[in-house]
């Protein structure tokens, strides 16, 4: 599959198509493990527009072409919408509003500089297991050293989401040991962070 990773932006001229298959893919994400949401699409889109109005918003998306006609040269090729990743850059008293004093106080331990806020990372579920959701935070961790220099990486991650452990780990992402308990009895979220290493 040919997938390229697309950087997001809100006045580009077809920017209400990208906005609607991001809020499709999110909402088919979301309703799926270990979610099981169901998401209605008015949500997904209220969320998306929630999240664009966050501090320092930004967005990745993986796209690909499916020839509608493989072997017809004039065929028409439909461009699809794989999934996204997007962050934003929360002051600290914006991080302690939404996440606490515990993870404030652990970030600046960590590092006296920008903070990253990883919101969200998602991939149409019939497209799992293709490497995506790995070229999405791949690309996300390449472009950060180019926009802001030096940061550091917050993410919130549930405890038996084992696909977005898994490809946490493989970058470099940290556990930060700072737990939030759930709705959903037994089944904790925690805090996790990642410094690029100097
Ligand atoms: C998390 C998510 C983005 C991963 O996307 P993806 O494109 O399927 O991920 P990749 O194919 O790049 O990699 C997934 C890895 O997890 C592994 N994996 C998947 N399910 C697994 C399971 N049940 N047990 C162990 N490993 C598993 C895959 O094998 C792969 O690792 P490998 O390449 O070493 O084999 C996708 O599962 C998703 O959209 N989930 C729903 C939304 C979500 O939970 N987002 C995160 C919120 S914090």
């Amino acid at each position: 599959m040919n997938i390229t990773i697309e950087e997001y932006d809100s006045s580009g001229a077809s920017a209400h198509l990208i906005d609607a298959a991001i809020t499709a893919s999110y909402q088919a994400a979301f309703s799926g493990f270990p979610w099981n949401s169901q998401v209605t699409a008015e949500e997904a889109k209220i969320q998306f527009e929630k999240h664009k109005r966050k501090n320092g918003f930004k967005c990745l998306y993986a796209m690909t072409i499916i020839p509608t006609a493989s072997n017809n040269i004039f065929s028409v090729s439909e461009h699809e919408l794989l999934g996204a990743l997007w962050w934003d850059c929360p002051t600290e008293n914006q991080l302690l509003e939404e996440r606490g004093e515990k993870l404030v106080k652990f970030a600046r331990q960590k590092a006296n500089t920008l903070l990253i806020w990883e919101r969200e990372i998602f991939v149409r579920p019939e497209y799992h297991g293709n490497g995506i959701g790995k070229m999405l935070r791949k690309s996300f961790l390449e472009k950060l050293p180019i926009i802001y220099g030096s940061f550091l990486v917050l993410t919130r991650m549930r405890d038996d989401n084992i696909p977005v452990i898994k490809i946490a780990e493989e970058f470099g992402y940290e556990r930060t040991g700072i737990k939030i308990s759930s709705s959903k009895p037994g089944i904790d979220h925690e805090y996790w962070f990642y410094k690029a290493k100097e």
